[in-house]
């Protein structure tokens, strides 16, 4: 066991610095604290949005958790969008590790301000 877990390690860790080094660097957007540290964030957010959409979609319940508010935060401020660029925010790291969403073909990837001004034009 022991030996099984410090194999997994000496794999994965050298793997994971290797990765970092080449991705992206991402658009954070407005920068501030985001809602849990990032550490935990990185590889818990997928787990966190699920449990958040079934909250809110059965339950009524709205926090900081949503969707929403990701995006308000960490949509570029120069162009209000996670998904727009190659380095945007959900995007840039998603591409990065061949992750696919489907998530912004219903949810906005726009900050709601810049995503109400298009929809006025
Ligand atoms: C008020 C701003 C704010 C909000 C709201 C926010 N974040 Fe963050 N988030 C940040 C900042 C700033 C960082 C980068 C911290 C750092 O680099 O040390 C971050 C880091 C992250 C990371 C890790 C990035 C990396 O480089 O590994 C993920 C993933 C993430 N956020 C997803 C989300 C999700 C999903 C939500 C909504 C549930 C959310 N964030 C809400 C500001 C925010
Ligand atoms: C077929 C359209 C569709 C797709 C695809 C979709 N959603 Fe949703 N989602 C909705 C609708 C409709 C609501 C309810 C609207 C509301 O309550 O704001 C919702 C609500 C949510 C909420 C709660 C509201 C909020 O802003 O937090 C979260 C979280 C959420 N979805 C996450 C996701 C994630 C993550 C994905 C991708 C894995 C995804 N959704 C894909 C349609 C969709
Ligand atoms: C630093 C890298 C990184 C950032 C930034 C990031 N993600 Fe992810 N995300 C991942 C990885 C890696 C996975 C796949 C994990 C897995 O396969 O278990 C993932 C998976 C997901 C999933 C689950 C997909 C599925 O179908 O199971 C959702 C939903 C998601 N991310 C939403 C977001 C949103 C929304 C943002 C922007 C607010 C974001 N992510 C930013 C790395 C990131």
């Amino acid at each position: 066991m022991r030996l099984l877990a410090s194999l997994l390690l000496c794999l994965c860790v050298p793997l994971a610095w290797a990765g970092n080094a080449n991705m992206p660097k991402l658009d954070i957007g407005k920068g501030g604290q985001c809602v849990k540290d990032t550490q935990w964030m990185r590889q818990n957010h997928m787990h966190m949005l699920k449990h958040q959409r079934d909250e809110t979609v059965h339950k009524g319940v709205r926090d900081d958790n949503s969707l929403k508010n990701c995006i308000e935060c960490h949509a570029s401020v120069k162009d209000d969008s996670v998904i727009a660029r190659e380095d945007s925010f959900c995007v840039g790291c998603h591409r990065y590790e061949a992750v696919k969403l489907d998530c912004f073909e219903c949810h906005s990837g726009l900050r709601k301000s810049a995503w109400l001004q298009r929809k006025a034009k």
